[in-house]
């Protein structure tokens, strides 16, 4: 890991500092933080053709970012960056590309596809200098063969120019536990519905939840079984699911219990919020 990817002056104040950084739709008004930097310590995205043109003005090194599918609101398209081929080829502080395919649905091929792209870009460009091409992240749904493959693709495809990459998701996806205790239960005849004192959108946003573990830590009669298990949160949000677990144990579970929630990701460190006047979750780091 070489530096982040930062989006503005208050991400970059609670980062290490003395890194590389990949600075990622940051407003222009924002960019002050860069005078604390070397040119040789970060890169801007640019973001548009307008934040181009501000950006190619000054003696900034950029990248510029390109959609990745047309109903994207950031980055250039094809057509744009074609525009200004002649501003970018003869910009010596223009440094390369940088795309970001985010969401649920990537396979090796998103990442494929997007390759053979950018290769044909530069080439109809004419651009011959080594470029830093920042393929972004949501790697965390591919296999570790599909980035090896991803990897190789990219260092045929794209050779002599630098490979980057964001990843956030995959490093931190598995890292987090959340402990909580049952605080209501129903059986709707198709499986249990369970309450926490805990909250998707209070506390746990963006954590993909796939296992619910009971500790019984209360000496409760009521206890319930199912074949499956909706799991909810305690704001007055009726979609505020935590998750969904099928055939989930054989264990039996009682209001006053309390449960081990994983797959916890990073991004619901800066989603505990305390919506619905709920209590912020307690983080621990061990
Ligand atoms: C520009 C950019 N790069 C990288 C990431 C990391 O994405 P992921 O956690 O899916 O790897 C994000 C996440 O929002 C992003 O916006």
């Amino acid at each position: 890991m070489k530096g982040f990817d930062i989006s503005n002056s208050n991400e970059f104040s609670k980062v290490p500092k003395d890194l590389f950084y990949f600075i990622t739709n940051c407003p222009l008004q924002d960019l002050g933080f860069l005078d604390q930097l070397k040119n040789d310590q970060y890169l801007v995205s640019c973001n548009s053709v307008y934040y181009f043109k501000i950006i190619s003005q000054k003696n900034i090194p950029f990248v510029l970012r390109l959609k990745q599918n047309e109903k994207s609101h950031f980055g250039l398209n094809f057509s744009e960056v074609r525009e200004i081929k002649n501003e970018l080829r003869s910009h010596s502080s223009f440094s390369g590309f940088h795309f970001h395919h985010g969401g649920e649905a990537n396979t090796s091929e998103t990442y494929l596809s997007a390759i053979r792209k950018l290769k044909s870009l530069i080439t109809e460009l004419g651009i011959e200098k080594p470029l830093s091409l920042n393929l972004g992240g949501g790697f965390s749904h591919l296999s570790l063969k599909e980035i090896d493959e991803v990897f190789s693709y990219a260092g045929q495809e794209l050779k002599g120019h630098k490979i980057v990459i964001e990843p956030g998701r995959y490093f931190t996806e598995e890292t987090g536990q959340c402990f909580a205790e049952v605080s209501d239960i129903q059986n709707d005849g198709e499986g249990l519905i369970v309450n926490l004192n805990v909250s998707r959108e209070c506390h746990l946003k963006w954590s993909r939840i796939n296992q619910i573990k009971i500790l019984k830590d209360t000496d409760s009669v009521n206890r319930f079984t199912g074949k499956s298990m909706r799991v909810y949160g305690n704001t007055c949000y009726e979609d505020d699911l935590i998750a969904v677990i099928h055939h989930p144990h054989k264990e039996e579970i009682a209001v006053g219990d309390t449960v081990v929630l994983s797959n916890i990701s990073g991004y619901s460190l800066g989603w505990n919020t305390g919506f619905n006047g709920i209590p912020q979750i307690k983080i621990e780091f061990k």
